[in-house]
């Protein structure tokens, strides 16, 4: 099994995070960033795909020449902010099949609800994809991946941009057959459950809402 936790630090995603840490970033360079580090990421999760051949003619020769094996993969964005990676991943793999997960927050019990579930067919003959920007205390993310167990998806990996060490704790306990692949490993949580550094509340800055 692949490692549980991978934390992509590749120059050009370190640096183009740390523009988007800056609160003054506005939110179309955010976005834009946020799309050209999910081209990054996308890249890396998608490193182990398994590779078939088939038979082509170039110009010059007939050949037996690699292609993607398999049921087409399934991206699964946790509603909102997952949106905004997902815009850049799909820019990747534009044949994937997408899926959606939208919960909020019950306010009294403080245990994540869903408002809406919509995944492609067969998910147990997918790679999937999970992607939420933000690994905060991993309740939402823990959650989501119940979900998506019983529709069927086995082969599930989580995609996010910044993650708190007890989200990872978290999802850990909940799912260790689920590797996550990060842009970073922040430092903690705040009392109100924001990462720290962080960059806010991902939401927000995607679509500059407050
Ligand atoms: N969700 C966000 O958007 N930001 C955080 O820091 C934590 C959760």
């Amino acid at each position: 099994m692949p490692q549980h936790l991978t934390v992509v630090n590749h120059p050009l995603i370190q640096h183009k995070l740390t523009i988007m840490r800056d609160k003054n970033t506005p939110s179309n360079q955010f976005r834009q960033l946020l799309r050209e580090i999910s081209h990054l990421l996308a890249y890396e999760v998608t490193r182990d795909l398994p590779i078939t051949t088939k038979t082509i003619e170039t110009p010059m020769a007939t050949i037996e020449a690699p292609k993607l094996a398999g049921k087409k993969l399934a991206l699964v964005s946790i509603l909102r902010a997952g949106n905004g990676l997902l815009d850049g991943m799909l820019d990747l793999i534009p044949s994937a099949r997408v899926g959606f997960v939208g919960l909020y927050r019950d306010e009294e019990t403080l245990k994540p609800v869903e408002y809406y579930f919509k995944v492609p067919s067969e998910m147990d003959k997918r790679f999937v994809i999970a992607v939420d920007p933000m690994l905060a205390t991993g309740n939402s993310s823990a959650t989501a991946i119940d979900m998506l167990k019983e529709a069927g998806a086995k082969n599930i990996v989580f995609l996010c941009l910044l993650a708190a060490p007890e989200g990872v704790a978290r999802m850990k306990e909940a799912h260790p057959d689920v590797p996550i692949i990060t842009a970073s490993l922040d430092e903690k949580l705040n009392e109100v459950g924001y990462i720290v550094p962080g960059l806010g509340d991902a939401g927000d800055r995607i679509y500059g809402t407050q």
